[in-house]
């Protein structure tokens, strides 16, 4: 979806019209791929503009920022703030948000330490990733022929801007051949996870995920959805899974805060389960969609509402109500 070019960005501190919030091409992270960044999403629930678990995504940034030795100039509960009050500032009821921890500009060379720890915020209004239709109607993927970054070479548990090389790999073959995404494996030979989603595979019943070991970024809705399958009274398994398991599981599908809960219809043209999306995939989504859209109590905590005390007019509910908590 294209940008609106319109709002402000949040650099430094300091918020600048979105046209002007440029940084100089010799700076670091431009070079040598130096940033390590977020991606969450706020919603427009009957209570008011909510950002999904921005705690753990929060917490997330910090903890790429230490794995690649960066000190953000803003402690984790500032910059959260600044977070809240970039869409403030955008009056978004909606969004998704975006905050990067990037080297900037001071010299050029492998060594980022002279260059200093830079942050910006970038919200902006965006629907539904792989489409509408796909989330309800569910995808055709294929096995990526790129593998996972193998361990200790790029950390797959930072959320680092270098790690999207990868990525972007898995994706471009994907897309070229006319799949909507990759599913790459490990260098073990095992399911590992989307370009920029987890994976999740349902068969007789049972709920079946890579684990962390698997060269997966740990995705906040992944642990969303392992929470909500198991209050749902699900097994859920974080096991090392045979690329094979795949082709005959029942169900299968996409979670991540871009993707959601995307049903897997196919895999390298074998089709999955029916071939649409499943009962398991879809009380999923229900229960998912149902905290996020405020039609289900928050009993984990994960709303963080960005208007608190202002009643706000959303859609759908055709009425103000009150965003006290
Ligand atoms: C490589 C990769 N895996 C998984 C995810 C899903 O993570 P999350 O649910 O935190 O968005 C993302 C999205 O950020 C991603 O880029």
């Amino acid at each position: 979806m294209a940008f609106s070019d319109t709002g402000k960005i949040w650099m430094n501190g300091s918020f600048v019209d979105w046209a002007d919030a440029k940084i100089h091409v010799a700076s670091h992270v431009i070079h040598y791929g130096s940033g390590v960044f977020e991606g969450a999403r706020c919603y427009a629930t009957p209570r008011g503009s909510a950002c999904f678990r921005l705690d753990a995504h929060m917490r997330r940034l910090y903890d790429s920022a230490k794995i690649y030795r960066m000190q953000p100039q803003l402690g984790l509960d500032a910059l959260t703030e600044a977070v809240l009050d970039t869409i403030r500032t955008n009056e978004h009821k909606a969004c998704y948000i975006r905050p990067i921890v990037y080297r900037g500009y001071s010299e050029l060379g492998v060594n980022p330490f002279p260059c200093p720890v830079d942050t910006a915020i970038l919200t902006w209004e965006w629907g539904a990733y792989l489409g509408q239709d796909a989330l309800a109607k569910g995808v055709d993927v294929r096995i990526s022929s790129w593998t996972r970054a193998a361990g200790n070479t790029f950390p797959t548990l930072a959320k680092s801007s270098a790690n999207y090389g990868n990525s972007q790999l898995i994706k471009m073959e994907a897309v070229a051949e006319g799949y909507s995404e990759g599913i790459a494996l490990d260098t073990q030979g095992n399911l590992s996870e989307g370009s920029g989603q987890n994976l999740f595979i349902v068969r007789e019943g049972a709920i079946y995920t890579p684990p962390i070991s698997a060269a997966i970024l740990p995705g906040i809705t992944r642990s969303s959805v392992i929470t909500l399958a198991r209050d749902l009274g699900f097994e859920v398994r974080e096991e090392h899974l045979p690329r094979e398991l795949l082709y005959i599981a029942d169900e299968a599908f996409f979670v991540g805060t871009a993707v959601e809960i995307t049903p897997i219809r196919s895999v390298d043209k074998i089709t999955i389960g029916e071939g649409r999306r499943g009962p398991v995939t879809e009380a999923l989504q229900r229960a998912f969609f149902d905290v996020i859209n405020g039609a289900a109590p928050d009993r984990h905590g994960w709303l963080t509402y960005v208007y608190p005390g202002e009643p706000l007019q959303t859609a759908g509910t055709g009425a103000a109500v009150s965003t006290a908590r």
